[in-house]
């Protein structure tokens, strides 16, 4: 079973350049309460190593491109994002980690809740434990 999930972003351009719409409850499937992005990440640093109890969110790479590890607990799958108009989505219980980040790598994510330490599980063996449970 893959774990990815792209959602096709509305591409509304024109002679002028493209225009990429994201609208809560719409492309988005749930409220989007925070909007934050990364750049000026380094190719051989990677990020996240976490999983969010409830939060779901969805990453799009608007500029550049970088790989998201996404793991259930069971299952892992990579996805390459390289396309402004193509999101993933990172649901709740999911672990993900962020690889091999380009240079002018732009990845703007839009969640479900403020942010929240209390819901992030940065521990991998604490993630399984709860995936188990
Ligand atoms: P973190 O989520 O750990 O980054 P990543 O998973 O990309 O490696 O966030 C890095 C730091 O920024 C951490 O101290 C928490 C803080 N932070 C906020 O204060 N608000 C936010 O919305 C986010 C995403 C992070």
């Amino acid at each position: 079973m893959s774990l990815v999930k792209m959602i096709d972003l509305p591409k509304l351009g024109d002679s002028r350049g493209q225009l990429v719409v994201l609208e809560e409850n719409k492309e988005v499937p749930f409220n989007i309460k925070r909007v934050y992005y990364m750049y000026g990440a380094q190719s051989d640093i990677a990020r996240g190593f976490h999983a969010h109890k409830e939060l779901d969110q969805v990453a799009v790479c608007v500029a550049g491109k970088c790989k998201i590890l996404l793991d259930d607990g069971i299952n892992k799958d990579i996805v390459l994002l390289t396309d402004p108009a193509r999101g993933v989505s990172i649901s709740s219980m999911i672990w993900h980690e962020m690889h091999d980040f380009s240079e002018n790598c732009v990845l703007l994510v839009l969640a479900s809740d403020l942010y929240d330490e209390a819901d992030y599980i940065r521990n991998y063996d604490e993630f399984l434990r709860e995936i188990n449970s």
